[in-house]
């Protein structure tokens, strides 16, 4: 089959780790005779830096034609410490999410067995622990109104949601979690705010729709306290969008790099796939990376083309990496692999997963002790 695949490379290490996903991506397509035709497209920095917007419309003309989207990340640390930058690479994600209609992120944190030592917090915890996190996107606080006074002394920033924003997500995450363990916790802060007080309402009455799904709630601050003691209770977690920005980043630490974490933003149409990490400038260009979020986000986009056995290949690639070691510093700090070979490792199991320990065996002579 033929797939129309935009690759947004993006900032810092994007480029770098979106370029090992497209490496195993051709070898995926080289064993299942596919035919991935890639265009590439520019956001954020180094789109303001090369013709002034964060999102040239040549680049949501691309995606809104393509049938999925793999994105490296955005950012620069020369718009992070000017808060007053009027144009910022941030607003070009945020503007893409909003012009493709992605209102569903997903973010799936699993603790891998072979980097349950890697967590910061205690494998006897962790262990086990498989959530799937779905996030709102397009609304909330992140797309309210905002207002500076004019003495710039008063800031102001609206969130809202509407039943309709609420339930299209919602019934995403029902449906998830029927194919898992048959759990939704619904993440809010309805002590206090209205929106949230919504969302417990609108998904407390389309829970009725679901009777085999157990839904319960949690407060946005008991729920970042219950996900270091006890994350292994959670199966789908459901929020809006900023607590989810907020509790992704924190479930990282379970999986022992943030460098892992892939993700899906899915809307009715066309879909983008990123690692939640963002563009970690300090290491930009200099090939160390973990390029598995970005691989993993490969998996993700197949599985969302219903190219099921061609993800779990990408996964099964993934995990035997981490198995043998062929992994970046991160995880890997006494012998470290540089992002390339990581993405030469993946692309050499998903070609030939038999031969593989003994191929690497050649290849990384003298750069691991692990083989
Ligand atoms: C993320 C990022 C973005 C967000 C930023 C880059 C705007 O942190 O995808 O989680 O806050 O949504
Ligand atoms: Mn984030």
């Amino acid at each position: 089959m033929t797939y129309n695949i935009t690759i947004i490379p993006g900032d810092g290490i994007g480029p770098e780790v979106t370029s090992q996903a497209k490496k195993a991506l051709d070898a995926i397509a080289d064993v299942f005779d596919h035919n991935f035709i890639y265009q590439t497209a520019l956001m954020g920095a180094c789109a303001i830096d090369e013709t002034g917007n964060p999102l040239p419309d040549e680049t949501v003309n691309l995606c809104k034609k393509s049938d999925a989207i793999l994105f490296g990340a955005i950012g620069h640390p020369k718009y992070d410490n000017d808060p007053s930058a009027k144009v910022r690479p941030e607003q070009g994600l945020l503007k893409l999410r909003k012009a493709l209609g992605l209102f569903c992120n997903v973010r799936p944190v699993k603790a891998y067995k072979q980097l349950l030592s890697k967590s910061p917090l205690k494998e006897e915890r962790i262990a086990g622990t498989d959530i799937s996190i779905y996030r709102e996107l397009t609304g909330g606080i992140y797309f309210g109104e905002k207002k500076l006074s004019e003495d710039e002394t008063v800031a102001f920033d609206g969130c809202s949601y509407s039943v309709e924003e609420i339930s299209r997500i919602t019934h995403l995450a029902f449906q998830e979690a029927r194919i898992r363990k048959q759990k939704v916790t619904l993440v809010d802060k309805a002590n206090v705010l209205e929106t949230s007080r919504l969302w417990r309402k609108t998904v407390t009455e389309i829970a009725k729709e679901y009777a085999d799904i157990t839904l319960d709630f949690l407060f946005v601050d008991n729920a970042a306290m219950q996900m270091i003691l006890n994350p292994t209770q959670f199966d789908v977690i459901l929020t809006e969008n900023l607590f989810g920005d907020i509790i992704s980043d924190e479930a990282s630490v379970i999986g022992g790099s943030i460098g892992l974490l892939a993700s899906a933003s899915i809307g009715n149409d066309t879909a983008l796939f990123e690692p939640i990490h963002g563009s970690y400038p300090e290491a930009a260009g200099k090939n160390i990376a973990n390029p598995l979020a970005s691989i993993l986000s490969a998996a993700m986009l197949l599985r969302h083309l219903k190219l099921e056995k061609e993800a779990a290949l990408i996964e099964e690639a993934a995990n035997k990496s981490l198995e043998l070691g062929f992994i970046t510093a991160d995880i890997n700090p006494d012998s470290p692999f540089s992002t390339s070979k990581v993405g030469d490792f993946i692309a050499d199991y998903i070609l030939n997963p038999e031969d593989t320990n003994r191929n690497f065996k050649n290849i990384f002579v003298g750069q691991s002790t692990i083989i």
